[in-house]
């Protein structure tokens, strides 16, 4: 298993093999199938590796299905798309099979209340924070925490016209995951910070659910004010 290339400053455009836990889910669909279409080799895992492959069949276009730990043992890249809720116990669990493997973390810790969504407290911080407090001999970057599934799934859509926030604190895992970003058009990975600050990445989210609430679309962020 690969991972980021010592000491590389530069975008990366090598087809590598991208493994996505909870990949039968929305947000994990979703990436696997811009992924995949923009020539990505994608492996989709699951806690039931026979869900895995029925999703991977209904998705096409060379799509794989595993349980997450063999996703794991494939992958170049391992994009965590499972809910708040299960995160630990399976990144606990995951962590021989991720030794030196870049892991992107898009996982929201988000409450829902009648007064709609909000941010929870994370003891580590951050769940990306979490995700590196568990992963010690891992290499975690955060990313795609703002992309809407609706819009990833939306067959309509020909490009998915957003930016996507990158953050970590390793150089080269952090290009490759903009790299990862830019492959899908229209979207654009943009550095954003340290992992420490994934935190207020993950928080906003529950400001574009409200946003999307009240104005009934799937928001995501576009910078402006740069060449990116
Ligand atoms: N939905 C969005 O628009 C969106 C956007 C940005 C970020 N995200 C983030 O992406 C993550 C997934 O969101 P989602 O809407 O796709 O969620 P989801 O559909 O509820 O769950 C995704 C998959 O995770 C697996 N899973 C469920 N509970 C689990 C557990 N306790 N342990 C391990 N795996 C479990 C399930 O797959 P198996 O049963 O096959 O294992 C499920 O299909 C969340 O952390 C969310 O914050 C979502």
């Amino acid at each position: 298993v690969i991972l980021a290339e010592p000491g590389c400053t530069g975008r990366i455009n090598r087809v590598q093999t991208i493994g996505v836990f909870g990949g039968t889910g929305q947000q994990g669909r979703g990436l696997a199938a811009r992924l995949s279409a923009a020539g990505q080799r994608v492996v989709l895992g699951s806690r039931d590796a026979a869900r895995a492959v029925a999703v991977a069949e209904r998705l096409g276009r060379g799509v794989r299905g595993a349980d997450n730990a063999q996703c794991a043992r494939e992958a170049d890249v391992v994009i965590v798309a499972v809910p708040w809720a299960g995160h630990q116990e399976l990144l606990t669990a995951l962590r021989p099979e991720l030794v030196g493997v870049i892991v992107v973390n898009c996982v929201n810790p988000l409450g829902f209340d009648d007064r709609g969504a909000y941010g929870l407290s994370v003891p580590e911080g951050s769940a990306c924070e979490q995700a590196a407090r568990l992963l010690p001999d891992s290499v975690v970057v955060g990313a795609f925490h703002h992309v809407s599934a609706e819009l990833l799934l939306d067959a309509s859509q020909s490009t998915v016209d957003i930016d996507v926030f990158v953050v970590g604190d390793d150089r080269a895992a952090t290009d490759q995951v903009q790299a990862l970003a830019d492959s899908i058009p229209g979207m654009r990975g943009i550095y954003a910070g340290r992992l420490r600050t994934a935190r207020h990445i993950e928080g906003l989210t529950a400001n574009l659910i409200a946003i999307n609430r009240r104005y009934t679309t799937r928001s995501g962020l576009r910078l402006t004010g740069g060449q990116w």
